[in-house]
């Protein structure tokens, strides 16, 4: 069963296809577009030189069971030291088949071209995550990203729905089935390496999340004129466990996440994977592990496309800080929830940097 769309009618009002507008009227960007002052981005593709370091690199290769102890225990101290330090990091030898990743990227690519009443087809409607189009659109006069996306649930199957899966190009339903299938094993094993790290049973997160949901996101960001005046993905954190970026190849620079207060561009490798910690595992760790505000931005002469994977626990899982992270020193920062409803609390409002936390936040009350 398909999860159940938002019945209440929302007024949205006109949303104008952004590939559409940079194919037909490059020079405009309509008034919806423009960000007020103080929420416009700035477009520096290189990181800061003052911001010495760049997001960490973890070789998947020296986790495996193969490797020498030594080896093992020291990328799974990287990768600690990423989760913790960062909440974001890049992943080589992450064990999904490059040719597959090529496929599912040069797919895409195709689809976002396609006339747009073909991909109309596969409306995404107000208030519903699946489809093309824009989400997280919920009144009149909110701003709009510049980016069209195509975003379908993938596990489990029956939170799929299957019209809106595309029939062009040739042969992508099956890719992307595929492709899903090996970012999944990776993000168990990352779950796996992330608990032990913590000092936790392997299978600790696992055996929590149940039948984990997943799903991507597609999403595609035309170049724009003026892409200082205009947001191509809002700040948020996401609201999954763990997130898999996969940039395409000969993207510009577009991601960004905020560092101390600075945002940060990130340069992806080539062939890498770029992982982030969510807002479930900053809960599971009471905040030890930080789910990081990000955002992406346009780029003045290239299109740039991003396959995203969110990883979860089942919807029907309750939610809390585990005990090993609460005593004296680090009180408990969340309540317990049902991650469906912290989902659909996810879904029905805006994206706005980390505040759909808040939802499970306890709130503390200052001494005065
Ligand atoms: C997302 C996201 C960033 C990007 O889809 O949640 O953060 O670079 N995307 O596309
Ligand atoms: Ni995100």
């Amino acid at each position: 069963m398909a999860p159940i769309p938002i019945i209440s009618p929302i007024n949205v009002g006109h949303i104008d296809d952004v590939i559409e507008l940079s194919k037909t009227k490059p020079d405009t960007i309509p008034q919806r577009f423009v960000r007020d002052i103080t929420e416009r981005p700035t477009i520096a593709t290189t990181p800061a030189n003052n911001h010495h370091h760049h997001m960490p690199i973890i070789d998947f290769s020296n986790l495996s069971k193969h490797n020498t102890h030594e080896l093992f225990l020291h990328e799974l101290l990287n990768l600690a030291t990423a989760c913790k330090n960062w909440g974001f990091f890049q992943v080589v030898n992450h064990g999904v088949d490059l040719n597959l990743m090529e496929s599912i990227e040069k797919m895409s690519n195709e689809f976002f071209m396609l006339p747009l009443e073909e991909k109309q087809k596969y409306p995404m409607l107000p208030g519903t995550i699946q489809g093309y189009g824009q989400a997280f659109v919920f009144s009149e006069d909110q701003k709009l990203d510049w980016c069209n996306m195509l975003a379908l649930a993938i596990e489990p199957q029956h939170a799929r729905n299957p019209n809106l899966w595309p029939k062009k190009p040739e042969k992508f339903s099956e890719t992307l089935e595929e492709y899903s299938r090996e970012v999944r094993k990776l993000c168990e094993n990352l779950v796996k390496y992330i608990a032990i790290g913590l000092g936790l049973k392997e299978e600790a997160f696992d055996s929590m999340f149940g039948e984990a949901v997943q799903a991507i996101r597609i999403n595609y960001y035309p170049a724009c004129s003026r892409p200082e005046l205009v947001m191509g993905l809002s700040p948020h954190s996401d609201g999954s466990a763990l997130t898999v970026l996969q940039q395409a190849k000969g993207s510009p620079v577009g991601l960004q996440i905020l560092k101390d207060g600075i945002w940060i561009p990130v340069h992806t490798l080539p062939n890498a994977l770029v992982i982030n910690i969510g807002d479930t595992i900053e809960v599971l760790t009471n905040g030890k592990y930080k789910s990081v505000e990000h955002r992406a931005v346009a780029n003045e002469n290239k299109d740039r496309l991003s396959l995203v994977t969110f990883y979860a626990p089942s919807y029907e899982v309750e939610l809390g800080p585990m005990p090993e992270f609460v005593d004296a020193n680090h009180p408990c920062k969340f309540r317990r929830y049902n991650h469906g409803e912290y989902s659909k609390h996810y879904i029905t409002h805006r994206l706005q940097g980390k505040k759909a936390l808040d939802f499970a936040k306890i709130q503390t009350r200052n001494a005065f």
